[in-house]
């Protein structure tokens, strides 16, 4: 189910009351963003994975970690799709893991039950963390050339955003994965000066 209304930026405690977790549960999270490739929560079990039904695009503002208050970056969020395939990499956790994914994405990403298809074949009900278009950092559709403008352009505690869009482009070609819209930004962020247009 999802939550319903207008999202807060600061999702923590929504997170935490929506779903609550045994500390020792083993949970199923699908991770399609900065969770494929920065992996710094203990986990049971590692798959690649995908869902159906989503796209992931660089939709999500992001003031946070590879931008700053005015100056926001952009990050993937999944955007509703019929019939797309999305792939990524599901983590099996302790329900305890969420405390802290909880901050580390807490800016307008809600927790929400997916099914997972796991590769071999398995089936899984999972969590992923979804910024909607009703959270506040929500930036939205713009032309690939203005989205690299803005990638190329921002920077945040957690670094730039080129190098974010750059990393994640590598995992999910590691992953075998297709993903035209993330291959596009790549190409023209490296065919490019890397600038801001005046
Ligand atoms: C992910 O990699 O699944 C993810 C991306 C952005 C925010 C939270 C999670």
């Amino acid at each position: 189910m999802k939550p319903e209304g207008k999202t807060a930026a600061d999702t923590v405690a929504q997170n935490a009351a929506f779903h609550r977790l045994a500390d020792d549960e083993p949970v199923w999270l699908f991770g399609y963003g900065s969770l494929i490739y920065k992996v710094d929560f203990p986990y049971i079990r590692r798959r690649p994975a995908c869902i159906t039904g989503w796209q992931r695009r660089f939709w999500q503002g992001s003031e946070d970690h590879r931008g700053v208050p005015g100056r926001p970056g952009r990050v993937v969020t999944l955007v509703e799709a019929p019939g797309a395939e999305c792939g990524g990499v599901a983590y099996q956790v302790a329900g305890r893991v969420f405390r802290s994914l909880d901050v580390r994405e807490k800016n307008g990403y809600l927790r929400l039950w997916v099914p997972v298809r796991l590769a071999g074949g398995d089936a899984v009900d999972g969590l992923v963390y979804i910024a909607g278009p009703d959270n506040p950092a929500f930036l939205g559709p713009a032309p690939d050339a203005a989205l690299v403008r803005q990638i190329a352009a921002a920077r945040g505690p957690s670094g730039s955003n080129r190098e974010y869009l750059l990393k994640l482009a590598a995992a999910l070609r590691g992953l075998d994965e297709d993903d035209s819209h993330v291959y596009a930004l790549e190409t023209m962020l490296r065919n490019g000066p890397g600038r801001v247009d005046p």
